[in-house]
Parts: structure tokens; C-alpha cells; sequence
């Protein structure tokens, strides 16, 4: 693996932090030159966890924390060992590669898999470019999460290959500027905004254009989660060019997301969502399931060219449309009672 450090920042700052040990490793004693001109391909290879429970607190196999300017890359794996994971139902489970308040980021070329739960995380960073990297995991792993993103600004995700238990990408409260493009996604939960705003708390997201990507044989292929009870917005977001295969519910906005509807309730709002030319086959007759709130409808719902048809015999396929107020065109398979009058709240 390449760890090589972009600009003139003192290669002090460049630490690679393994919680396993609770210790700290300085890259420069293991011949990384970090001159911004030398790969550091002395620190070439792989990385493996240990194949056992290595700790009973919240962390990270590697953790980056305040790091400006760093790339990451080369054609090396890191294999975060899940399996012994996987079945402890007790066991706060690490991630394997997280970065928090890290700025102008690059991480790519890497292979990551089997992690006890996430793979890799963002917290709080800006300027991340993460392109040509391979998440691997059982499509039955639990919460194995390809990539999450919170807090979150300016971050493109480029032609990247995801297949895990969970949400093949995650975009979660405070990120925005969020652009994915030629991703694949298999197994997976598809691409997720959410959960938002459970806890009754705020979520804001906005500004996600995700593009030219395929997800098949997942249970959803895009989608749109929150909380009731929740506030905040996720707005202006566009999916784009999504082929789906063997996806369960292609296309998904639940706005009571693990609960049971009740009306009073109020919802981060959802606002200036489009879809876009998303084409394929589902294993569900209800392709399309958009559940806006009752208290809190969706509003500006673009839906242009959609083309979605059941696997088997009986392709035709069925679509829920509540509450939400936007318009459609071009061709629409299935059809949807969107609801035309913009409405003042
Ligand atoms: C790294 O791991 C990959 C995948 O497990 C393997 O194919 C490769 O040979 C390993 N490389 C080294 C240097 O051990
Ligand atoms: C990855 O491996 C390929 C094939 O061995 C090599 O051509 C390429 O330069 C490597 N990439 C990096 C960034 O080391
Ligand atoms: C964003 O980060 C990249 C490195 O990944 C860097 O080349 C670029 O200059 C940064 N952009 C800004 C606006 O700082």
C-alpha cells in the first residue's frame, strides 16, 4: 500500500493510528519519505486483522484523525477478518478504514474487505476523492456498510465496486456536495440517504447527485430514509442513470422509517428529489415505494424515464406514491399517482 502525502505539510501530522494495539505508528520509521515526490512503497502490501475479537470498544482497525492532504492507494488489501464478528450479536464492532476531520483526501486503487461491520467511513471531512476501490463482504454480513459518509462536504465517489451485507453507500446527516458516479453495487442495500433525523433529532443533507451507477441482486436500489419525528431538510437530489438488477424495491422514500405511521408526527423534509432514466428488473411487483408523511409531503418529486419490470413471467410491476407533490414525464413504468398541486406548508 501507498500512503503518500500530496503537499507541504510537516510529515509529522502523518500518522497511521492502530487501534488494535492502542498505538500509534509513525510511517517515517518504516522508510516513508512523505516528501510529496517518493511513493511510500515501503509500506507495500497487505494489511490483516487479527483473526479474533481484538476489542470491546468503539473504533477502527486503521484510523486516520486530522490529517490534511493524504493519499492513499496502491493495489493493496486490507481484510478486516469479519467472520468471528459477524456471529457476536454483543460485540461493539470496528470499522475498518476511518478518517475524521481529514481535508483534501484521496483514496483509491485499495481493496478492502470481510470488515467486522463498516468498511469505510467519513467524519467530518472535506474535499474527498475516493475512485477505483473494491468492498468486498458476504451479501449476509451484518451491517457491513460499503461506504458512510456524516458531516461530510465535497466528496466524489468514482468507479468503485461495492458488494456487502448492508448499504453499499451511506450518506448521513451534515454531508452535502456529494457527487457518485460509475459505481457498482451487489450485494448490497443500494445507496441510501439515511437514516435521518431519528431521535427526534435535526439531519440535513442536500446536494447529492449519484450517477451511471448499477446495483443489482440488493434489497433496495436508491433510496431515501427518515425517522418521524425527526427535523431538517435532505433536498435537491438526483439519481441518475441507474441500471438495476435483481434489485427487490428499486426505487424507495420512507418517511417513517422502522415505525408505524402515526399522524402528528413531524419529518426532516424532503424536497427537489429527481429520478431519472432508472431502468432494470425487480424481484417485488411494488417496484417503486414512495411513502412521504401525511404531516410532511415530499414536494418537487421529478420523475423522468422510468422503466422497471418484474423478473419472470408477470413483468408488470406496481408503484405506492403518498403524499408527495411533483410532476413527471417522459415514459413511466410503472405509472404513478404523483400529486400535481405544489402545496404551501
Ligand atoms: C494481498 O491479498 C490479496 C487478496 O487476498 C492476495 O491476492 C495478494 O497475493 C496479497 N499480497 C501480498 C503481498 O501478500
Ligand atoms: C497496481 O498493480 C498493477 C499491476 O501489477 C500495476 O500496473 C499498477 O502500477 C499498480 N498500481 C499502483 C498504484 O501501485
Ligand atoms: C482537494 O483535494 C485534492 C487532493 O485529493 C487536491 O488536489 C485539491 O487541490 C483539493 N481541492 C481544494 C479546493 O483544496
Amino acid at each position: 500500500m501507498i500512503i503518500k502525502k500530496l503537499l507541504e505539510i510537516s510529515i509529522l501530522f502523518l500518522f497511521a493510528k492502530s487501534a488494535m494495539a492502542g498505538k500509534t505508528y509513525n510511517v517515517l520509521n518504516y522508510k516513508a519519505r512523505g516528501d510529496g515526490k517518493s511513493d511510500d512503497t515501503n509500506i507495500d502490501g497487505n494489511i490483516t486483522a487479527p483473526n479474533k475479537i481484538w476489542t470491546n470498544e468503539r473504533t477502527s482497525l486503521l484510523s486516520f484523525a486530522g490529517i490534511n492532504d493524504l493519499n492513499i492507494g496502491g493495489n493493496g488489501t486490507i481484510d478486516g477478518q469479519g467472520a468471528v464478528w459477524w456471529q457476536c450479536n454483543q460485540c461493539k464492532k470496528p470499522f475498518l478504514l476511518a478518517f475524521d476531520t481529514c481535508k483534501n483526501l484521496f483514496v483509491g486503487d485499495i481493496r478492502l474487505i470481510n470488515s467486522p461491520s463498516k468498511h469505510l467511513t467519513f467524519n467530518k471531512c472535506t474535499n474527498v476523492s475516493v475512485d477505483w476501490i473494491r468492498i468486498t463482504a458476504p451479501g449476509d454480513s451484518p451491517n457491513t456498510d460499503g461506504i458512510v459518509m456524516q458531516g461530510t462536504q465535497h466528496i466524489q465517489i468514482t468507479r468503485s465496486i461495492i458488494g456487502t451485507g448492508d448499504d453499499c453507500i451511506a450518506i448521513l446527516t451534515g454531508s452535502n456536495d456529494i457527487k457518485i458516479n460509475r459505481c457498482t453495487c451487489g450485494p448490497s442495500h443500494g445507496i441510501s440517504i439515511g437514516s435521518l433525523g431519528g431521535g427526534y433529532t435535526e439531519a440535513n443533507v442536500e446536494r447529492i447527485h449519484v450517477s451511471n451507477c448499477l446495483i443489482f441482486n440488493s434489497m433496495t436500489g436508491v433510496r431515501i430514509k427518515t425517522w418521524q419525528g425527526g427535523y431538517g431538510y435532505a433536498r435537491d437530489i438526483t439519481f441518475e442513470a441507474i441500471k438495476v438488477a435483481h434489485v427487490d424495491t428499486p426505487i424507495v422514500i420512507d418517511q417513517s422509517y422502522m415505525s408505524q405511521r402515526t399522524l402528528q408526527q413531524k419529518a426532516v423534509a424532503i424536497s427537489n428529489i429527481r429520478f431519472m432514466k432508472i431502468y432494470g428488473t425487480s424481484t417485488q411487483t411494488e417496484a417503486v415505494k414512495i411513502e412521504c408523511s401525511p404531516t410532511s409531503p415530499c414536494t418537487g418529486v421529478t420523475f423522468s424515464n422510468i422503466a422497471l419490470y418484474k423478473e419472470g413471467q408477470d413483468r408488470k410491476v406496481s408503484a405506492i406514491c403518498e403524499n408527495a407533490y411533483g410532476t413527471t414525464n417522459g415514459m413511466i413504468v410503472p405509472s404513478l399517482r404523483i400529486l400535481r398541486k405544489s402545496k404551501v406548508l
